[in-house]
C-alpha cells in the first residue's frame, strides 16, 4: 500500500497546469502514474469526500479560481503496441502521454489515423473526454478501447467505443460519467496502408500552394500543423483553451432565414437534416473578433478562440463568454453552448 502522505501536496499551483495561465492552486494535489496509487487513495474516502478533479493538459478547463479539493493530474506513460492485423496497429498509450506525441509517434511510423489530429494540445486520456477532432477527423474514428478507474466502484474497467457514445465534442465522460472515470490508457487502431483524408478545403488548399499532389500522412501531419500555427494562438505565449465554443447545430429552416440575411454564413449541412453553423464565424459577425476588456479578449485571427492576455482570472473570461452567449442570443436567436469545462 502506497503511503498517502509521500503522494498528496497541499496548496499547490496550478499556473502552469492550465493552459489560460491563471494563478489559482488546488487545496490538494497528487501526480498519479499507477493504478496502485488510485487503489490507495481510494480505500481513504479522499475520492468521495473531497471532489476530485482530474487533470491532463489543462487545455480545456477555466478555472474561476482556487480549486478547494483535491486534483489528480494523470501521469501514466507509454507507447506500446498491443496487437497488430495485417491491416492495423492497436497502439496503447498512457493516459498522460501528450497528445501530439502520440500522433507523432504514429506519423513517423505511417501509421494512419492520427495525422489530421496533429498539434491538438492536451493529453491522451483527456482525448476522449470531448471526442477531440479536427480538420476532417475525430478520436471516435480511430478508437478502440480505454481502462479507467472508477472512481465510484473503486476498480479497473474497460470500454469499447459503444459504451463512450461519443458525439460531437460529447461522451459518456462529459455526461452521466462525467467526473467518475480515471482514463489511465487508450488503444487506438491505426491503418498501416493509410489513405489520406485531404477534403478539408484548408488542407487541400495547403497542399496545393506547396505543390504537393500525391501527400502521404507527414505531408498532411505538416499541413495541419501550418494551418493550426497560423489561425490558433499558442498557449505558451497567450492563454487559450482552443475553441471555446461548440458549433451549433441549428435547424434547415433557421439556416436558410440566416443564410438569406447573411449570403456569407459558414453552414455545414449534417446527415441528420439539421445544420452545423460555424461559431467563430457568428462570433465574428457579432463584431467580437479581436474584443479585449482587461486581459480577457477574443482571438483576432480566430473569434472562437477566447484568451489571457496576462492577468485575466477564470471569472473574467466566463463573464465575457457569458456577454457573447447573449449577444449571439440576440443577434442571431442561437445559443452558443460553452466546449470547456468550468470549474
Ligand atoms: N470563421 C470565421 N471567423 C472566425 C473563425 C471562423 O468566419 O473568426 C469561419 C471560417 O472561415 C470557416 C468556418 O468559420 O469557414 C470554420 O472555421 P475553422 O475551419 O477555423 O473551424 P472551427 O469550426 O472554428 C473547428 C473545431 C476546431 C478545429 C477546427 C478545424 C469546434 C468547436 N472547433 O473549429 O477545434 O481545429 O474546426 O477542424 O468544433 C477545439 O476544439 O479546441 C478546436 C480548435
Amino acid at each position: 500500500m502506497i503511503k498517502l502522505h509521500a503522494m498528496l501536496q497541499r496548496q499547490v499551483s496550478l499556473r502552469s497546469l492550465n493552459t489560460f495561465g491563471f494563478d489559482i492552486s488546488a487545496m490538494l494535489f497528487a501526480e498519479i502514474a499507477e493504478i496502485e496509487q488510485l487503489n490507495s487513495i481510494w480505500k481513504t474516502n479522499l475520492l468521495t469526500q473531497s471532489s476530485p478533479l482530474i487533470l491532463g493538459g489543462g487545455s480545456n478547463i477555466v478555472f474561476t479560481g482556487d480549486y478547494p479539493g483535491l486534483i489528480l493530474r494523470n501521469c501514466f506513460s507509454g507507447i506500446n503496441i498491443s496487437h497488430q492485423t495485417a491491416e492495423h496497429v492497436y497502439l496503447t498509450c498512457g493516459g498522460g502521454e501528450p497528445w501530439h506525441t502520440v500522433v507523432m509517434h504514429a506519423v513517423q511510423h505511417n501509421w494512419g489515423g492520427l495525422e489530421n489530429m496533429s498539434l491538438i494540445p492536451g493529453t491522451m486520456g483527456a482525448a476522449p473526454i470531448q471526442n477531440i477532432g479536427a480538420y476532417g477527423a475525430e478520436l471516435k474514428d480511430v478508437f478502440e478501447s480505454l481502462r479507467a478507474f472508477d472512481m465510484l466502484a473503486g476498480k479497473m474497467i474497460s470500454m469499447h467505443a459503444k459504451d463512450c457514445r461519443f458525439g460531437y465534442r460529447d461522451s459518456i465522460f462529459k455526461q452521466e460519467g462525467k467526473g467518475r472515470y480515471f482514463i489511465t490508457e487508450v488503444t487506438l487502431r491505426l491503418s498501416k496502408n493509410p489513405v489520406v483524408n485531404v477534403k478539408y478545403g484548408d488542407i487541400a488548399t495547403t497542399l496545393d500552394n506547396w505543390k504537393i499532389n500525391k501527400p502521404g500522412i507527414a505531408d498532411v501531419s505538416r499541413a495541419v500543423i501550418h494551418i493550426r500555427q497560423s489561425k490558433l494562438p499558442d498557449p505558451s505565449v497567450l492563454g487559450n483553451c482552443g475553441s471555446f465554443f461548440k458549433n451549433p447545430v441549428i435547424s434547415a429552416t433557421q439556416a436558410a432565414a440566416i443564410t438569406k440575411q447573411f449570403p456569407d454564413a459558414k453552414c455545414f449541412e449534417q446527415p441528420d437534416g439539421g445544420v452545423k453553423i460555424a461559431a467563430g464565424w457568428l462570433i465574428e459577425k457579432g463584431g467580437w473578433k479581436g474584443f479585449r476588456r482587461g486581459d480577457a479578449g477574443v482571438h483576432e485571427k480566430q473569434a472562437l478562440v477566447l484568451v489571457n492576455y496576462g492577468n485575466a482570472t477564470g471569472k473574467d473570461i466566463i463573464s465575457l463568454a457569458r456577454e457573447i452567449v447573449e449577444d449571439i442570443r440576440i443577434k442571431f436567436g442561437i445559443e452558443l453552448e460553452m466546449e470547456v469545462n468550468s470549474r
